[in-house]
């Protein structure tokens, strides 16, 4: 057996050139050379935009984050304060005539929203949900050997989302070539119903389609690689195909001592799918795939390759923080990072389909991933919300999400709706249990995965659960109730859509600490509110539906019936702004802020979700002399944290029962030191220092990447520090500070986290510090260069950074 399998090892890297050197169909990007007339009023007026001059743009592109904040805009602070409008994107491009004969589709990743395309004046369709990928095929008016021109209309019609949506062609565009027999748009289906440490079975669907107006004979064959590149698997297929046939194959074959796709290796797969006529190749398709299996159990919760795994998961909303809704690849994974060095293992892609490269780098990053169709359906939560658009498209618009994600080794279940507003009642014949029936037949018919919904009204008799269509039942908030879930729903299994919604500015702290906020309404008169509009960073407080995140963690980990969670947010995002009012402008809900600096409860999870040494300490130690203040101390690895003042001992705490932090009320406060040091059996296992910041002295640059490829995307993420003599950070320091950069290259976005911040996304030369923090986001051109950002603040020495682009 081993021996027949280097064999095959040997042929398949030989194999695997060919395949490369030989493609004759192929997929390239069609982002450069788009121009677009731009009119931001709400209403669609043909004639006023058609007057709008042309102005080029770089794809993927979000118009709205280029906007200033508007308190009037149809969008609301719900919206991010930032207007939609419509927008007419133009390319001119040409076809070399020896593609005649072949056939030519244009890939959308995803337009927002409501999208109509022409090709030459030839219109193609129109497609409303701003979330969907979608494709046409630009062959029959294309003009080969010429120039060829495509449109695009998009219009963002205000008030139609819950949060920034951004507005465009915010993700890829793609032009695919293919030859006359191909593999169908999402054509592979790769499953592996058999796994275990020795053999997975492994079953390839593969759709093909016939574009001849006679039969011919096809050959299909799929090579199986591995994340080394061996071909582990060849498989051939051959039979006919009728004029104008589209044919399902399916082949099934073994796969011994498959390397498993896990959280902490994500192994990867390939199946690289050619179609050969007479011998000449026609078509190349590449599949990725992971080997996993896994279970939901009734009471011992998710279970990854037979190990139980509690989900930590987080609901992210689509915009990357100050450079919009704009697709960039280097700043998801960014994100992802952030939230894996936290302990977090799962993503909820609320409340809408991501971009495929999300699920790309959720796929190699390891995370469990609930991939969402619908915020609303036929009723709608905001006036021009895809409610207008249900009838005629939710068939199409999940279908279609189903096919394209559902290979995706990082996709465990698939929500068919968050709060949907049907849910409420419980009459055996409501629209509600119709649609649900509907929507989970359509996906059980195309995948295997589990559905759920995000039900916040948890109730057996709902028009949801009551249908008993769902998988998993989904249960939004509630904490209180999680302890009756089995009592409620027997024989179900359960997962926590969502939880928590605790709010938090960083680096802000009202106490006393532990006496809890429930804020969704800001009212001065009830419930306080800062006037410079901020929220607590200890953990104590929440909107009145969710609760703080200690609150959450801890029956969360008492009943293993919970498959696990996903916190309501991972980051702040653009709009939806609870508690406030504008200028409040971006969520407070995130653990990691707007600019991805983690706030203090990032920690937490932290110490409970990975195996770091974690002490961390809060809040910083700037107050006023003999203000009382409250210390709290996340840890692990250690039976006890001993804290003292200026050398002094302010006492030794420990967690009992199922507490998860430890904290020192009331402490007077001296300038000085806080010290922490946690100990385990005695011994000093971390010791993590506070320190009182003097003025403001100087700043600090320092790049996460100080080298970034020159292909015109990726980017290197530099955080701003106000600090004094000793380098301590400010912590309430927000200098205005000026950013320039030398060398062939670009700041695309300055961010500080700061959630009233008005100043413009598009202000790329000054930003103010926040709580002492400031983020400059420099991208690379296509040529090589080194680059240099300066950052300067009245009163303080400069900093500089060097970022090299290859
Ligand atoms: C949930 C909703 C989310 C978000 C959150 C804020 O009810 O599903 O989209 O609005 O509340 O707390």
């Amino acid at each position: 057996m081993k021996k027949s399998l280097q064999m095959l090892s040997g042929i398949g890297l030989l194999l695997a050139t060919a395949i490369t050197s030989q493609a004759q169909s192929t997929r390239v990007s069609f982002d450069n050379d788009w121009q677009i007339q731009l009119d931001t009023a709400n209403v669609y007026d043909p004639v006023k935009l058609a007057g709008q001059p042309w102005k080029t743009v770089q794809l993927p592109h979000d118009w709205s984050i280029e906007q200033p904040f508007d308190p009037y805009s149809p969008s609301g602070n719900g919206g991010a304060a930032l207007r939609g409008g419509t927008a007419m994107y133009k390319k001119e491009f040409t076809v070399p005539a020896s593609d005649k004969g072949k056939h030519l589709f244009i890939d959308f990743d995803g337009v927002y929203m409501n999208s109509t395309v022409w090709i030459n004046g030839h219109e193609l369709g129109t497609r409303p949900n701003g979330y969907i990928s979608f494709q046409y095929e630009l062959t029959p008016y294309l003009k080969f050997g010429a120039k060829n021109e495509i449109k695009v209309l998009v219009h963002n019609h205000q008030p139609n989302s819950r949060w920034y949506s951004g507005s465009g062609i915010y993700r890829n565009v793609w032009l695919e070539k293919k030859g006359n027999v191909y593999v169908d748009q999402y054509g592979t289906y790769i499953t592996t119903p058999q796994v275990s440490a020795r053999q997975a079975t492994l079953n390839v669907q593969v759709k093909v389609k016939n574009t001849l107006n006679r039969t011919v004979p096809v050959e299909v064959k799929t090579v199986i690689f591995d994340d080394e590149k061996r071909v582990v698997k060849i498989l051939t297929d051959q039979f006919s195909l009728k004029a104008d046939q589209m044919l399902e194959r399916s082949k099934e074959t073994a796969i011994a001592a498959p390397k498993l796709w896990n959280l902490a290796f994500p192994h990867l797969y390939k199946a690289v799918t050619e179609i050969y006529l007479k011998g000449r190749k026609e078509d190349t398709y590449t599949t990725t795939f992971g080997i996993r299996s896994f279970h939901f159990d009734r009471e011992k919760g998710f279970y990854l390759n037979g190990k139980s795994v509690k989900i930590i998961g987080v609901c992210m909303h689509h915009d990357l923080g100050a450079l919009g809704t704009a697709v960039n690849y280097r700043a998801m994974e960014r994100q992802l990072q952030i939230l894996k060095d936290m302990g977090i293992n799962g993503i909820r892609t609320s409340h809408n389909p991501p971009a495929p490269e999300w699920l790309e780098l959720c796929d190699k990053m390891g995370f469990i991933v609930m991939d969402e169709a619908f915020d609303m359906w036929k009723w709608k939560k905001n006036v021009y919300d895809y409610h207008l658009y249900w009838d005629q498209w939710h068939h199409k618009d999940l279908v279609d999400q189903v096919l394209r994600d559902r290979n995706h080794p990082s996709v465990f279940m698939w929500s068919i709706g968050n709060e949907i507003p049907e849910q409420g009642g419980g009459d055996k014949d409501t629209l509600g249990r119709a649609i649900t029936r509907e929507l989970t037949a359509i996906v059980d018919s195309l995948d295997h995965h589990p559905t759920t919904s995000a039900m916040n009204d948890p109730r057996h008799d709902n028009n949801i659960a009551g249908t008993g269509a769902l998988g998993l039942i989904g249960v939004n908030y509630h904490h209180q109730g999680w302890a009756k879930l089995p009592e409620e729903f027997p024989g179900q299994k359960f997962i926590l859509t969502e939880t928590v919604s605790s709010l938090q500015s960083r680096g802000e702290y009202l106490m006393p600490s532990d006496s809890i906020r429930r804020w969704s309404g800001f009212s001065k008169e009830k419930n306080g509110g800062t006037p410079e509009y901020t929220c607590s960073a200890y953990d104590n407080s929440s909107a009145p539906w969710g609760s703080t995140h200690e609150e959450t963690l801890k029956p969360l980990l008492k009943y293993p019936y919970l498959s696990g969670m996903y916190i309501w947010t991972g980051f702040d995002y653009l709009g939806e702004p609870t508690p406030y009012p504008f200028p409040a402008r971006s969520s407070y809900f995130g653990i990691v802020d707007l600019a991805g600096f983690p706030k203090d409860v990032y920690y937490l999870y932290q110490s409970l979700f990975t195996d770091k040494d974690v002490l961390h300490i809060f809040p910083h130690w700037n107050w006023q002399p003999g203000q009382k203040i409250d210390i709290w101390a996340y840890y692990n690895h250690a039976d006890e944290v001993e804290l003292l003042l200026n050398g002094k001992s302010l006492g030794t705490r420990k967690k009992t029962g199922d507490a998860l932090h430890v904290q020192w009320d009331s402490i007077a406060y001296v300038p000085g030191t806080l010290k922490a040091i946690s100990r385990k059996n005695g011994k000093v296992v971390k010791v993590t220092e506070v320190h009182t910041a003097g003025a403001a002295y100087k700043l600090i640059a320092t790049a996460d990447r100080s080298r970034i490829d020159a292909d015109g995307h990726d980017l290197s993420f530099v955080k701003i520090q106000v600090v004094d003599q000793k380098g301590n950070l400010v912590p309430d320091a927000d200098h205005l500070l000026h950013f320039t950069l030398n060398g062939d290259g670009e700041i695309a976005a300055l961010d500080n986290g700061n959630e009233t911040d008005l100043t413009p996304f598009s202000d790329k030369e000054a930003r103010k510090a926040y709580n002492g923090l400031a983020l400059a986001i420099v991208k690379a051109h296509t040529h090589k260069s080194k680059l240099t950002l300066t950052v300067t603040g009245e009163g303080l020495q400069p900093a500089t950074v060097e970022i090299d682009v290859q």
